[in-house]
């Protein structure tokens, strides 16, 4: 492609804007709004109006809160929100508000609702299209609309809630008291639906292959005809992003693979076969395992483990990138949840901008142009796109990996010898997890060294040996997480193939603590 073929960026299509009024309620709402086919944003209160102004609008949607309406600290919006001419929802926090906006009245509650509820619905036209008379739906509010605004009606209720769900359909204007975004609510997704296309009247053209379009479109757009570098890790972010800006520019898309010595059994490999083999792309594989493992030679502390990992990275990539001096841009798999700004409890905006953990202080160091196809992703539609992409499932679908690899699960020092046991230890964990189809639902699951040498027996031999930790945990995003456990039969075939195949390993025990208060990986 020469400059004179170079496209505009896409006009951003028809969207729902969020408005998150705190805790972590907008981004499930917005994942739930995508998955139904709608395109959406999210934004704080106090930018609403403005992202509101450049969006193509279809509607707006209040989110939850933690606050009180009445609160000193409570979130503030500004009224004009109610005035763009669209459609808006308010839910729980975001319902109460736009009462008392429109000059209805809010007060606290005897009856703290919390959980499962059911609701009888008034009136099943609009809002509760296609929903059963009495249907069981999430609460969790303590305040309640007492009074309701001039044209509004009550649409739903609950033996406790009066007010479940309200609204004034000549305006546009909706709200219920319970959160349709959770999956406790049972039919929270039609209510969802019923909103976006019955009264919104959304396009529905946010599908996977819309949104292939859109990215490789404005990737040309911000790219021209230059040339894109990207450091593959082989994990989800990156590899989408990879066979997304080969879609977009063909070989003018050059991939660097560090492999620091610190990967899982068989990675390396998996990655040079899918990326040079089945996609044809441009791969530099550079093997800095001995500059890694001579700057972690000796070194116990977490902290200064990953400094030295990050550092080394940094270097090893700065100097392969080198070799690509026409190359102006440099790509990055960061997703949507990184860039959101996002509301806090005490309705201020933090900017929960987050470098990406692993090529953190490239694009200083490098004088690059950052290229990010994904930033206006969730991981959801990540992995979506992955597969229409042609990208395999265990590539998709694979558990987080820590850029820091199998360095923050040993504990103690990091040596080619540990590294060799664990590799082999986890590679049994994963496979044999897989095998017997445990793995969905899990988030992660893998093996950790710990370097506590204790005494066992093998034939009539004693061994005086590490021991091997299994984690295997459930979570929604890293943030939170539960351990899990696993069928019987199935730890037992773990644990004995470590014990007898991996040797170095005389005791395998299981993690059940959940994050917070340990954390998941083990450094
Ligand atoms: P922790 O151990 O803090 O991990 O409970 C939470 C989640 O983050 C992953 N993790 C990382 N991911 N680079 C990454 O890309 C890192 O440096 C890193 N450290 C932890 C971890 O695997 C878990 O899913």
């Amino acid at each position: 492609m020469r400059t004179s073929d170079i496209v505009e960026a896409p006009a951003a299509p028809r969207g729902i804007l969020i408005v998150d009024l705190g805790a972590q309620y907008a981004q499930l709402i917005a994942r739930r709004v995508r998955e139904a086919g709608a395109w959406c944003e999210i934004a704080p209160p106090a930018r609403a109006l403005e992202v509101a102004k450049r969006m193509d609008l279809g509607g707006v949607i209040l989110s939850g809160g933690p606050a009180s309406v009445y609160a000193a600290d409570a979130p503030k919006i500004d009224k004009a929100v109610l005035d763009l001419g669209v459609p808006v929802l308010g839910i729980c926090y975001g319902m109460q508000w736009m009462c008392q906006a429109l000059g209805g009245e809010v007060l606290g509650s005897d009856h703290r609702e919390f959980g499962r509820t059911e609701i009888a619905i008034g009136d099943a036209k609009g809002l509760f299209e296609k929903i059963e008379p009495k249907t069981v739906v999430w609460m969790s509010h303590g305040d309640r609309v007492e009074r309701l605004p001039q044209g509004f009606k009550r649409l739903a209720h609950s033996p406790t809630c009066p007010e479940a769900a309200v609204g004034d359909p000549k305006r546009g204007f909706y709200g219920v008291q319970f959160h349709p975004e959770v999956s406790h609510t049972r039919q929270g997704s039609q209510v969802l639906a019923n909103f976006l296309y019955g009264i919104c009247g959304m396009p529905g053209d946010w599908k996977p292959g819309s949104i292939v379009d859109r990215e490789i479109a404005r990737i040309r757009a911000t790219v021209g005809d230059g040339e894109v570098v990207l450091g593959l890790s082989g994990g989800v972010d990156s590899s989408v992003a990879a066979v997304l800006l080969q879609r977009a520019i063909g070989d003018r898309l050059h991939c660097i693979f560090v492999d620091n010595g610190l990967l899982r059994l068989g990675e390396r490999e998996a990655v040079e076969k899918t990326f040079r083999e089945h996609f044809h792309m441009d791969l530099a594989v550079v093997d800095a395992t001995d500059r890694f493992l001579a700057s972690l030679a000796g070194v116990i502390d977490p902290e200064t483990k990953r400094k030295r990992i990050g550092k080394d990275f940094v270097d090893v990539f700065q100097k392969e990138a080198q070799r690509f001096a026409s190359a102006k841009f440099l790509a990055q798999g960061t997703l949507y949840p990184d860039v959101i700004e996002s509301t806090n409890v005490h309705g201020g905006n933090t900017a929960v901008i987050k470098s990406h953990h692993n090529v953190g202080g490239l694009p200083e160091s490098l004088h690059m142009t950052l290229v990010e196809p994904l930033r206006e992703l969730f991981k959801d539609e990540v992995r979506a796109i992955g597969r229409h992409l042609g990208l395999d499932a265990r590539i998709v679908d694979r558990q987080p990996f820590p850029g820091p690899g199998l360095a923050v699960r040993i504990v103690g020092e990091v040596t080619r010898e540990r590294l060799d046991i664990l590799r082999r230890a986890d590679h049994i964990v994963t496979s044999e997890i897989e095998r017997a189809g445990a793995h969905k639902g899990l988030w992660q699951y893998f093996a950790a060294l710990l370097p506590v040498k204790s005494v066992g027996v093998m034939g009539d031999a004693r061994t005086y040996e590490s021991c091997c930790a299994l984690r295997i945990v459930e979570s929604q995003d890293g943030m939170t997480a539960d351990w899990a456990s696993l069928d019987r039969d199935l730890l037992a075939r773990i644990s004995n193939r470590i014990i007898n195949e991996v040797r170095g390993f005389n005791r395998v025990v299981l993690d059940v603590s959940s994050k917070p208060p340990a954390t998941i990986e083990w450094e």
